[in-house]
């Protein structure tokens, strides 16, 4: 069986150099007596490259030659991997996809159409790098009715928090280490507003709970406001600034989800994933919590997850692996606003005092945070747990206090 490899990049090099390393093992692995990289697609010249005639510019070549068995989609974005990718499916290929985006925004049609071709469409690297998650989720975990899913899903922002946090470093120059580390996607505004974790749970949160979930369903928001006063009221507090996001079951029939930076107290299993490190907490009705934690972004570690399932692809080659979900009602991920929220709330007044003593009397019971060099007319507080819409209003409402920064706490 042969393979081709579409997109040259960060994952895709990595693909190919693990496979090469690793050719025996992997061929004895996949109970195939040969199984080579044919092709390699990209648009750009590699005249350093040591695979030389495999390097092509013309999809048409992987598409009509019927030696090609399994195709591995690295290239990222949604165009052209959709058509390309929707092409080999419907000519009878197998696709291994590192990329979110298609998953999260297409999964749905193309697992269909996987399915209806009786090939398979895999994609463990797309969440969690290197992570063991989508198999454990649907295989291992398959007995459980999974009530909720939470993670800190991007490398990128967790390297950067992390440097900010310890080494002090400027968001910028962390955000450059991350880039050249080959953590951040090619826009890196997907990292840092934190459409990459959106496009993630999207994917946990269809496998976990059956229904595709779009990412433009999911409130998001990134780490670019974060302030190091907020670093350090949670470090008062007890506790990091991490990007969690997250997925629920509500009820039969809806779920909530959202991504944003979040309160993590020092002993939950979140507060050490620190760099490039990403941490999946997976709670079922049987299981308890269980959490998955590896590196999250890089390129070994995700050509790790993508040659895995070249493997798998390689060893079903007359049977599809049947993973699958529903379409979604548009009503299917409820407004977050409608949820309970414990919130953090930074913000400032010319009266301190009177303002938390308004604070206390509008929302109850408060808890005040207090930092090192904390000006006169600046305050910090987190609210008891509430509807995080009425907690909002009754915010607004305290005239004598002008909030800056409000973030979630949570109890994972
Ligand atoms: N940019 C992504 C991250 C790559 O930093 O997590 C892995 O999906």
């Amino acid at each position: 069986m042969r393979i081709a490899v579409m997109g040259y990049g960060i994952v895709g090099s990595g693909v190919v150099e693990l496979f090469e390393k690793n050719h025996e093992s992997i061929i004895s692995k996949s109970t195939q007596t040969e199984l080579d990289i044919k092709y390699i697609l990209d648009l750009r010249d590699f005249p350093e490259s040591p695979y030389g005639e495999k390097h092509i510019k013309d999809f048409n070549l992987i598409l009509n030659d019927p030696e090609i068995g399994i195709v591995v989609e690295t290239m990222g974005g949604l165009r052209p991997a959709f058509e390309y990718v929707s092409a080999c499916l419907g000519a009878g290929k197998s696709i291994v996809t590192s990329n979110k985006e298609l998953v999260a925004e297409k999964g749905y049609e193309l697992l269909k159409l996987a399915n209806e071709k009786n090939v398979n469409f895999l994609f463990e690297a797309s969440v969690g790098g290197g992570i063991p998650i989508i198999r454990p989720i649907t295989q291992c975990l398959a007995a459980n009715e999974i009530k909720e899913i939470a993670g800190i899903l991007n490398g990128t922002t967790n390297f950067i928090l992390t440097k900010m946090i310890t080494d002090k470093m400027s968001f910028e120059d962390a955000l450059k280490l991350a880039q050249d580390n080959g953590y951040a996607e090619k826009d890196p505004t997907a990292d840092v507003e934190g459409a990459d974790a959106c496009r993630k749970i999207c994917i946990l949160a269809t496998l976990c709970f059956g229904k595709h979930v779009y990412p433009g369903e999911v409130a998001t928001e990134g780490i670019t406001a974060i302030a190091s006063e907020d670093v350090e009221y949670a470090a008062s507090w007890g506790g990091v600034v991490k990007l969690i996001a997250t997925a629920k079951r509500v009820n039969e029939h809806r779920i909530s989800a959202i991504v944003s930076p979040a309160f993590v107290e020092s002993h939950s299993q979140f507060a050490g994933v620190d760099d490039v490190f990403n941490a999946i907490l997976v709670r079922g009705d049987a299981i308890g919590d269980v959490v998955f934690y590896g590196r999250g972004a890089g390129k070994m570690p995700t050509a790790s997850a993508v040659v895995a399932d070249v493997i798998d692809c390689a060893k079903h080659t007359v049977r599809n692996k049947m993973m699958g979900w529903s379409d979604s009602s548009p009503d299917y991920v409820v407004n977050h606003l409608d949820c309970e929220a414990v919130l953090y709330v930074r913000g400032f007044s010319k009266n301190v005092d009177l303002s938390l003593r308004e604070a206390e009397a509008v929302l109850g019971d408060i808890k005040v945070l207090y930092r090192k060099n904390q000006p006169e007319t600046e305050l910090a507080f987190i609210t008891s747990a509430g509807i995080e819409r009425e907690i909002r209003e009754k915010l607004l409402s305290i005239d004598s206090i002008v909030p800056v920064s409000i973030i979630r706490v949570t109890d994972y």
